[in-house]
């Protein structure tokens, strides 16, 4: 128990503090304009925020993606972040609730109803727990947090430098694993990646087998490969920084998978109000932001609840600035803002979607 515990910590600290940002791009944002309009002909009161994520409605469109749990101050966490969530009128998912298997004593820092009843909530389970612990498992887990989703995490890059034995190898029957888990939670499922993207391919299979709702969580943002090549040591810290760039940059992965069928959240290096607006320009349908979020909570001079509460308050107004001043009125009307796209984004766009490669297709 103390060891999963201690990672849950390493990667609170090594987000927080350490050098786990993006490298080589900021998820290809930096590659979008949208231009400007002098004349936008509304008042900022006109503008409409509000969305739906699957069934439920959000005041803005935003998420706070799935962080933590376990140790007792990733409760500390989980209820300050859910509470502002729900002040706010935005989502919020929990971490993996894996760790409950194991150390019974941390479903508590799960729990976030108490104080947050109506927030949009989202349990979480990684793709391999999820098809070894059985359905019925699942969803007790999810249940027992009272979620009105499950978020279902793809990380297989993380794993292949996560050292420890809770690393997962085995890869196979995802698909088969999401078409039951939709099936049997009446399609209250939300599938993840965690920082390098899901392409057009995946989200395409994923629709087939029912799933409504996708967390792109592409490159550009929280590099999970290096928070684990941190932990490691030897050959296996060498191969994550060999590969701390793997992945489809967010704004890629957003544009190549709107439009295939599931809702988008777009996520991985969304980390302001800017950034927000540009990836709704692109698709998504609801931002979402991890790392910035816990930073924000973390920060010794002015975080908690307040901290959080003043910069996810930012982030919005930033999304409304990009709204105002490219004259739409609303999320969805971004989407047809006029824009440059730049070389790099164009040609991921154009080519990222492309067959080849490995696997059943
Ligand atoms: C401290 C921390 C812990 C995380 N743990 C989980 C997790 O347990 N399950 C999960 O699906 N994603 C997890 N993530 C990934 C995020 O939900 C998100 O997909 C990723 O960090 C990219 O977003 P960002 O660039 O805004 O951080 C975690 C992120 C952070 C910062």
């Amino acid at each position: 128990m103390s060891d999963i515990y201690q990672r849950k910590r390493d990667h609170i600290d090594l987000c927080n503090t350490g050098d786990v940002g993006p490298g080589d791009h900021r998820g290809l944002f930096e590659e979008l304009w949208l231009v400007h309009d002098a004349m936008p002909e509304l008042s900022m009161a006109d503008l409409d925020t509000s969305t739906r994520l699957l069934d439920h409605p959000l005041k803005a469109p935003v998420m706070v993606t799935g962080m933590t749990g376990g140790p007792p101050e990733a409760g500390r966490i989980n209820r300050g972040l859910a509470r502002v969530c729900e002040r706010l009128g935005l989502a919020f998912g929990v971490g993996s609730q894996r760790v409950i298997t194991k150390a019974e004593a941390s479903a508590g820092t799960f729990a976030v109803r108490d104080v947050a009843p109506d927030v949009v909530l989202f349990g979480n389970i990684g793709i391999n727990q999820a098809r070894d612990f059985g359905i019925d498992s699942v969803r007790a887990l999810m249940d027992r947090i009272g979620a009105d989703y499950l978020a279902v995490h793809l990380n297989p890059a993380m794993e292949l430098v996560q050292p420890g034995a809770d690393a997962d190898s085995d890869f196979s029957r995802g698909y088969e694993t999401i078409a039951r888990l939709v099936d049997a939670l009446d399609g209250r499922v939300l599938v993840k990646e965690c920082g390098t993207g899901l392409s057009p391919r995946v989200v395409r299979r994923l629709h087939a087998a029912g799933v409504r709702a996708v967390d792109i969580s592409g490159s550009g943002g929280t590099s999970w490969i290096k928070v684990e090549a941190l932990r490691a040591r030897g050959a296996l810290a060498d191969l994550g920084l060999l590969f701390a760039d793997w992945g489809i940059p967010t704004a890629a992965a957003t544009a190549m998978a709107a439009g295939v069928g599931p809702q988008i959240v777009a996520s991985g290096g969304v980390g302001d109000g800017l950034t927000g607006g540009k990836a709704l320009a692109l698709g998504a349908d609801v931002v979402g932001c991890a790392r910035p979020v816990l930073q924000a909570f973390l920060d010794e001079e002015r975080g908690g609840e307040e901290g959080a509460a003043a910069f996810l308050e930012q982030f919005i107004q930033g999304i409304r600035m990009v709204m105002a001043l490219t004259g739409c009125r609303t999320p969805t009307a971004l989407r047809a803002a006029p824009r440059v796209v730049g070389p790099r984004l164009a040609a991921w766009i154009e080519q990222g979607g492309r067959g080849g490669g490995g696997g059943e297709r």
